[in-house]
C-alpha cells in the first residue's frame, strides 16, 4: 500500500517536474546557486531512479540506510522525482517552520480533486492563514473542553459494541475517530444524514488509495460520484442550518460565520478534508497503544491505576460523574504512553514539500521544484535525541524533549490544528477501555504492515471483554 500510496503521490508530480525543467533549462540560476554542490547521495538510474530500493522492503530500512551513508541530508530519486530527504531537527525547523514560505506543500492533483482542492492543506498564504484561523478556533482547548461528555458517550458505545467479538481493532478505532470527527464538525444535530454522508466517505476513501484513472467503474471514478454526492450532503446540513439560524461552537458553525466569507464550496472541501485528516491518523495510534500496552504488563498497570484512581474519585465525588475536560489533565501516565507510542510508531514517517526557489542549506543547494521530505520517523529514532530510541519507554517523557526532536503533529504554518482533540479523545477512549476491559490478541500472526499508514499486521485482531 506504501508503494502504491507513494508513487500515486509522485508519479504525476514528476511527470509534471520532468515537463517543466524542459521549459525551465535556459532560465539560469543566480551564479551562486550554481557553485554551490548538491547534497551528498545517489540519484540511480535516471527516471527509475532508486524507486525499487525504497519500495523492495520497509521503507524506513532505505531511510536508514541512506542516513547511515550519507548523513542527515541527502538526495535520491524516486519515480523520476529528485528529492532531499533531511532527518535533523535543524533541517526540519528550516524546511516546516523558519522558511516554510519557501518550501510549499505538494500533492498529486488527483488527491486534490477528491478531497477538494479549497481544502487547507494544499494551501499557503493569506487563504491558509484565514483558514487555519477558522480551524483552530474549533479545536482550540476552549473549543472543545465542553465536548469531552459527547465525546465519552461515543467512546462507551464503542466498546460496548466491541465486549466478547473477535475485532479488527484498526477498522474500529476508524470508527470510533470518524464519530469523534462528525460531533466536532457537525455537533449534535444533522442526524439523519450522517449514515448517507458515511457510506459516501467509505466509498471515497477506497478511490483515495487507487489508481487515479477516471474510467466508469474503476474505485476512483466511484470515488469522484461519492464526493460529489458528499458536497451535495454538505450543502443540505447547511442550508438547514441557515433555516435554523442557530449560532454553533462546532468546525461547521465556525466555517459558516458571515464575516468568514467562505462559499459553500469552500466549506465542503475543508470539513471532508477535516475528517480525512483526523480519522485513520488518530485510528493508528489508538492501534498501537493496544498493542504497546498488551505488550508492556506494568505499564499497562500503572495507567489502569491512574484511570481507576480518577474512576474512584468520580464514584465517590459530589461533582460531575461524566468525565471533565479537568480529569483528563489529570493522566500524566496516560500520557506519556500517548507520546511515547507516536514516537515510537511515527505513523507519518515523512511529509512532503516542494522548493519554490533555490535554497542553500549547510552549503548545499536543495534546487527549485525538488521535493523535499522531512523524515519525522528517523528524528524520532535519532540515538542522539533519545536514548535507546527503539525501546518503548514512556518515562521518558518526563523530561520534555527538546525543540524539533519529536514533532507527532509537525510544526510550523502547516503544524496539526487537531492535536488537542486527538489527544482527548484518545485519553477518553483509554480511560474506559483500561478501567472496564481487558484483551488480548485474537490473531497468531504478528507482525507490521506498511502503508498508507505502519500498523499491526491485519490492523491487529483483537478479542475484548468486559473485566469481572
Ligand atoms: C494522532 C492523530 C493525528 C496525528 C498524528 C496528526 C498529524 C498531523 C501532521 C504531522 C500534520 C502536518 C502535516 C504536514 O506538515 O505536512 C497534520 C496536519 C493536519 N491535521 Fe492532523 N494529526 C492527527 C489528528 C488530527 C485531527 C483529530 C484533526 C482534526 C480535528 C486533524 C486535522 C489536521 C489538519 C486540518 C491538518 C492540515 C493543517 C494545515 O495544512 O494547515 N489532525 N496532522
Ligand atoms: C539531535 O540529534 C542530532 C543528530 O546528531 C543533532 O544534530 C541535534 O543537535 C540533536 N538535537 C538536540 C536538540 O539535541
Ligand atoms: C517548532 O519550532 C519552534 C521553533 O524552532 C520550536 O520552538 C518548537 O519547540 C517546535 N515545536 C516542536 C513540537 O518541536
Amino acid at each position: 500500500m506504501l508503494p502504491l500510496l507513494l508513487s500515486l503521490v509522485l508519479f504525476p508530480l514528476c511527470l509534471l517536474y520532468l515537463l517543466h525543467r524542459r521549459a525551465r533549462a535556459k532560465k539560469p540560476s543566480s551564479a551562486t546557486a550554481h557553485k554551490l554542490p548538491l547534497p551528498p547521495g545517489s540519484m540511480g538510474w535516471p527516471y527509475i531512479g532508486e524507486t525499487f530500493q525504497l519500495y523492495s522492503s520497509n521503507p524506513n530500512t532505505f531511510f536508514s540506510l541512506k542516513q547511515k551513508k550519507y548523513g542527515r541530508i541527502f538526495k535520491t530519486h524516486i519515480l523520476g522525482c529528485p528529492c532531499v530527504m533531511v532527518s535533523s531537527p535543524e533541517a526540519a525547523r528550516l524546511v516546516l517552520v523558519t522558511q516554510a514560505q519557501m518550501f510549499k506543500p505538494t500533492y498529486p492533483a488527483s488527491k486534490e480533486r477528491l478531497l477538494g482542492p479549497k481544502a487547507i492543506f494544499f494551501q499557503q498564504g493569506n487563504y491558509h492563514a484565514r483558514l487555519r484561523r477558522i480551524v483552530l478556533r474549533a479545536f482550540m482547548p476552549d473549543a472543545i473542553r465542553g465536548k469531552v461528555a459527547g465525546i465519552e458517550a461515543v467512546a462507551i458505545q464503542a466498546l460496548h459494541s466491541w465486549d466478547g467479538r473477535n475485532i479488527n481493532t484498526f477498522q474500529e478505532m476508524k470508527t470510533y475517530a470518524f464519530h469523534v470527527a462528525l460531533l466536532s464538525i457537525f455537533g449534535k444535530d444533522e442526524i439523519s444524514c450522517i449514515d448517507e454522508l458515511k457510506q459516501c466517505y467509505y466509498t471515497l476513501e477506497k478511490g483515495y488509495n487507487s489508481m487515479p484513472i477516471n474510467l466508469p467503474g474503476t474505485l476512483f471514478s466511484n470515488a469522484m460520484k461519492a464526493r460529489k454526492q458528499l458536497g451535495r450532503i454538505v450543502a443540505d446540513i447547511l442550508s438547514y442550518r441557515r433555516q435554523k439560524k442557530a449560532e454553533a461552537d462546532d468546525l461547521l458553525g465556525s466555517l459558516m460565520e458571515a464575516k468568514q466569507g467562505l462559499t459553500d464550496d469552500q466549506i465542503a472541501d475543508n470539513i471532508i478534508g477535516v475528517i480525512f485528516a483526523s480519522r485513520d491518523t488518530t485510528a493508528s495510534v489508538l492501534t498501537w497503544i493496544v498493542k504497546y500496552l498488551g505488550e508492556n504488563p506494568s505499564i499497562l498497570q500503572a495507567v489502569t491505576e491512574e484511570q481507576e484512581e480518577i474512576m474512584r474519585d468520580k464514584e465517590m465525588g459530589e461533582g460531575e460523574k461524566y468525565l471533565t475536560w479537568a480529569d483528563t489533565k489529570r493522566m500524566p501516565m496516560t500520557s506519556k504512553v500517548i507520546q511515547e507510542t507516536m514516537r515510537v510508531a511515527s505513523i507519518l514517517s515523512f511529509t512532503f514539500r516542494e522548493a519554490v526557489e533555490d535554497v542553500e542549506y549547510e552549503g548545499y543547494l536543495i534546487p527549485k521544484g525538488w521535493k523535499v521530505l522531512p523524515l519525522f520517523r528517523n528524528i524520532h529514532h535519532s540515538p542522539d535525541n533519545f536514548t535507546d530510541p527503539e525501546k518503548f519507554d514512556p518515562s521518558r517523557f518526563e523530561v520534555a524533549p527538546k525543540a524539533n526532536t519529536f514533532m507527532p503533529f509537525g510544526n510550523g504554518t502547516h503544524s496539526c490544528p487537531g492535536n488537542e482533540l486527538a489527544k482527548l479523545e484518545m485519553l477518553v477512549l483509554l480511560h474506559h477501555l483500561t478501567t472496564k476491559y481487558r484483551w488480548s490478541m485474537s490473531g497468531s500472526e504478528s507482525g507490521i504492515q506498511y502503508g498508507p499508514f505502519v500498523l499491526p499486521l491485519h490492523g491487529l485482531p483483537m478479542r475484548f471483554s468486559r473485566k469481572t
